[in-house]
């Protein structure tokens, strides 16, 4: 069934004032591939009701990032969100979510500067801004979000904390493509060729996985190793970081690491920026 779709604050707060039970939000920018229907999937599981909204949020996009050439296929989104049963989208235009230039945002902190956030300067305030914004304009009791964007979801758990913000956050685990490509909405720009360099992020993080029981110096030495091959390949992948992290404060861990961390890498094919992690567990987890 096509769900109903609410373009307006106010055409959403009349929809929201009849849901009964509780209610799951996955927030996107649209694009929508198997990655977001696995977190829909797992909205359903979780709660009676499941909005889903769709917006490319300008203020998470630095100068010269792919703002304007991000992908929007807001008719195939409304196809996927029907053939999961989502039962309200929310559509705002970006003069309904910002009808003035903010003058008040979320500082994401020193966290926000840190990794992904030394590469995107800025991007954790306006990402966090706009998920607050859209926690405030739907109510959902529930917020799912993409384990794939490891540092993200660290960071709204941190505001949600913080802030006391009445929401639950939950993860949802990474999908990627039979030969272990995470699934992106910035893979639909790589040519046959960078995709085929694009590869050694997500066996990079493999490569490191996989000697994960030799502490995480080893981890490191094997994930950089691929890295380094994936560097003069044609075209070649421009390595932005490569690192060993906690994962709730995205802080790097030292080789006697021993508890949860999260290896996470990110570089440039071809202009698109491209990030991936993994999970892993230095010692038992008795012992963290
Ligand atoms: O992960 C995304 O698609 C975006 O960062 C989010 C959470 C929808 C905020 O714009």
């Amino acid at each position: 069934m096509t769900p109903v779709i609410a373009k307006t604050r106010a055409e959403l707060a009349a929809v929201r004032a009849d849901v009964r039970g509780t209610l799951a939000l996955v927030p996107t920018m649209g694009a929508l591939h198997e990655g977001h229907r696995s977190l829909i999937r797992k909205a359903r599981q979780i709660a009676d009701v499941v909005a889903v909204s769709i917006f490319v949020n300008p203020l998470q996009f630095g100068p010269g990032e792919d703002l304007d050439r991000y992908p929007r296929t807001f008719a195939a989104d409304i196809e996927a969100c029907a053939a999961e049963g989502v039962d309200l989208v929310f559509a705002p235009t970006r003069e309904e979510m910002y009808p003035e230039e903010p003058q008040v945002t979320i500082a994401s902190g020193q966290m926000g500067t840190i990794v992904e956030g030394a590469t995107r300067p800025g991007h954790f305030d306006g990402m966090l801004t706009v998920v607050l914004k859209l926690m405030n304009v739907v109510r959902p009791d529930l917020a799912v979000f993409g384990e794939k964007d490891a540092q993200q979801l660290a960071m709204i758990r941190r505001m949600v904390a913080d802030l006391n913000v009445p929401v639950r956050v939950v993860g949802g685990p990474t999908v990627r493509e039979l030969d272990g490509l995470a699934l992106s909405s910035r893979n639909r720009y790589l040519s046959a060729a960078e995709r085929e360099t694009a590869l050694a992020l997500s066996q990079a993080l493999q490569a490191g996985a996989d000697v994960a029981p030799g502490g995480p110096r080893a981890v490191l030495g094997a994930a950089r190793a691929v890295l380094e091959k994936a560097a003069v390949l044609e075209p070649p992948l421009d390595l932005d970081y490569l690192v060993l992290v906690d994962p709730g404060t995205f802080t790097e861990v030292d080789d006697r690491h021993r508890g949860p961390a999260v290896l996470a890498v990110a570089g440039r094919v071809g202009g698109t920026h491209l990030i991936d992690n993994i999970p892993m567990q230095f010692g038992s987890p008795e012992e963290s």
